[in-house]
């Protein structure tokens, strides 16, 4: 029997620089009879953002969800094929979807900050996994996280009143600092910027490059300049296929497939 590491992702796929940190095999979804994903095979290498970019249905907010088993709450979603991460089988029915969802943090599209203080949105994490034994704890965390995601300066006067009073950037910015206070390993951001102005755009991209010092990073983006601007590595999808992956640089210089091509110079999208 071929392990995962033996079996190569994509005929042509370049090495990983890093250990890969998820190894997709053969990954099928279905959406009660349409299928949204078809045979994705793919390597996402550790410390480091991986972007996923295609034309809208490809299947990249589909392919994000099965890393952390969120189509599990879709009614009528079944996902086939094999997911691991660290080598763990993330659909073993033996695991634990709480914990796996710790240690694989998400920030979605559209700011949604608990209603709640702007400490409590962070605290909530690390309270539910009983990650702080002490109140003295638990605030080193919030804060901890909040200076990671490099919001804690603008918020540090006013941590009772609630997130949601935040600007659209810096309630992002609190969505990142609560995926991180519960120290994952993997954080999936769909669309993270899409709501944010330029400059909060700006602030949040200079954040997942530090953030990929100590995560793994899967970024799905429409935005050819961001995905060149954070990531090492791009996967791009197409018609629930993974048509190619590799380096940033070469997929956007260099790409070999036609579809490739095609999209990076804006011909179809
Ligand atoms: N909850 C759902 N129920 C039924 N079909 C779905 C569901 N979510 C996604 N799909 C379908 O699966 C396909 C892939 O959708 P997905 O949201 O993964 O695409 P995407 O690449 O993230 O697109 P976008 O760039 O517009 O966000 C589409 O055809 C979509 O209609
Ligand atoms: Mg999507």
């Amino acid at each position: 029997m071929p392990t995962l590491e033996t079996m190569t992702a994509g005929a042509a796929e370049p090495q990983l620089e890093r250990p890969a940190k998820v190894i997709a095999r053969n990954v099928n979804v279905y959406y009660g009879d349409k299928q949204a994903l078809k045979d994705v095979s793919l390597d996402i290498e550790a410390r480091s953002v991986t972007s996923f970019i295609g034309p809208s249905g490809c299947g990249k907010s589909t392919f994000l969800r099965c890393i952390n088993r969120m189509n599990d709450t879709i009614a009528g979603c079944r996902v086939t094929g094999r997911i691991e991460i660290d080598s763990q089988d993330i659909y073993d029915p033996a695991l634990d979807v709480v914990h796996l969802r710790a240690r694989v943090g998400m920030v979605f599209q559209k700011p949604n900050p608990f209603p709640k203080s702007i400490f409590e949105n962070v605290a909530y994490g690390p309270r539910i996994h009983g990650l702080a034994r002490t109140k003295a704890e638990l605030e080193e965390i919030v804060i901890g996280s909040l200076q990671k995601a490099g919001l804690f300066e603008e918020v540090k006067d006013r941590l009772d009143d609630p997130g949601t009073g935040l600007s659209g950037g810096q309630q992002q910015r609190l969505c990142i600092a609560r995926a991180i206070a519960v120290s994952p390993e993997v954080i999936l951001m769909d669309e993270p910027c899409s709501a944010l102005d330029p400059i909060a755009t700006a602030k949040v991209e200079e954040l997942i490059d530090e953030l990929r010092e100590n995560y793994t990073i899967i970024i799905v983006t429409h935005s050819m300049q961001q995905a060149a601007r954070v990531s090492q590595r791009t996967a791009f999808f197409h018609l629930g296929v993974v048509v190619e992956d590799g380096l940033t640089d070469s997929i956007f210089t260099n790409p070999k497939d036609r579809r490739t091509l095609d999209y990076i110079t804006g011909r179809f999208g």
